[in-house]
């Protein structure tokens, strides 16, 4: 399909409309930022990476039966997907204590939880996407309870599968936030990415941090930290 005008530019990237009314491209691009955009930066090759990290997860999850927006590999930075509306919260799973709620709670990073954690947070730049909970999210019109107990559960699944999928390549899946859509039939599926961008990944030996937060806190080989993951990745899952 034809790829036509741009509808959306978001941080890290952009989204085109195409001759079919269903089906949209998206573009990674190499932007990085961070801290609600108080940070800013490039990073080489992120675009390539995620895009072609998230068509590894988007397969892999398809494969174990979850329903998400994507169709296929463009090329180097793009992807076709299924148009969705965007619910604009962020789920966020966590397994163990890092990030925002490390700093909320007062606790130290890298401790396992004995459950699983979730968050919800509001997809407003305005505000900087604050946490808010079930009740916020059904005040706000963003989703209805019904709505909710299938997102976590999705969320859920989803986080099984990855904890399972990155221990096999030797990392521990500290946190990471999906968003989810609707279809024009009201289906609610896995959208956005999956990629360093959007998770904390741990090398289980080492503790090395191969994710975004390398960037965040300016800690060095932030490129090669996405490399390897989709080295890791490809190797396992390449056919
Ligand atoms: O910052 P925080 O600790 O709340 O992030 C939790 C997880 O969600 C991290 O893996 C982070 O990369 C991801 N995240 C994201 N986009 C945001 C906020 C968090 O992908 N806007």
């Amino acid at each position: 399909s034809q790829k036509k005008e741009m509808l959306y530019e978001g941080k890290a990237k952009q989204v085109f409309a195409t001759d079919n009314p269903n089906e949209v491209v998206v573009r990674f691009k190499d932007d990085a930022t961070a801290f609600n955009a108080q940070k800013k930066g490039q990073v080489d090759l992120k675009g390539e990476m995620n895009n072609a990290i998230t068509t590894l997860i988007f397969e892999y999850l398809n494969e174990k039966g979850i329903k998400t927006h994507f169709i296929k590999q463009l090329d180097e930075r793009e992807q076709l997907v299924k148009k969705v509306s965007i619910i604009p919260l962020e789920m966020v799973v966590r397994n163990y204590s890092a990030g925002s709620m490390a700093q909320r709670l007062g606790v130290e990073e890298g401790i396992k939880s004995p459950v699983t954690i979730f968050d919800i947070c509001y997809k407003k730049d305005e505000l900087g996407d604050p946490l808010i909970n079930d009740h916020h999210a059904v005040f706000l019109g963003a989703a209805t309870y019904e709505e909710l107990d299938e997102m976590y559960e999705l969320t859920s699944d989803i986080n099984e599968i990855l904890i399972d999928l990155f221990d096999k390549i030797n990392i521990i899946l500290v946190d990471f936030k999906i968003e989810l859509g609707k279809t024009s039939d009201g289906e609610i599926i896995l959208a956005d990415e999956i990629s360093p961008d959007t998770c904390r990944l741990w090398d289980k030996d080492t503790m090395k941090k191969l994710d975004k937060d390398r960037f965040r806190r300016d800690l060095g080989e932030v490129t090669e930290a996405y490399v390897e993951i989709y080295n890791r990745l490809k190797n396992l899952l390449q056919k």
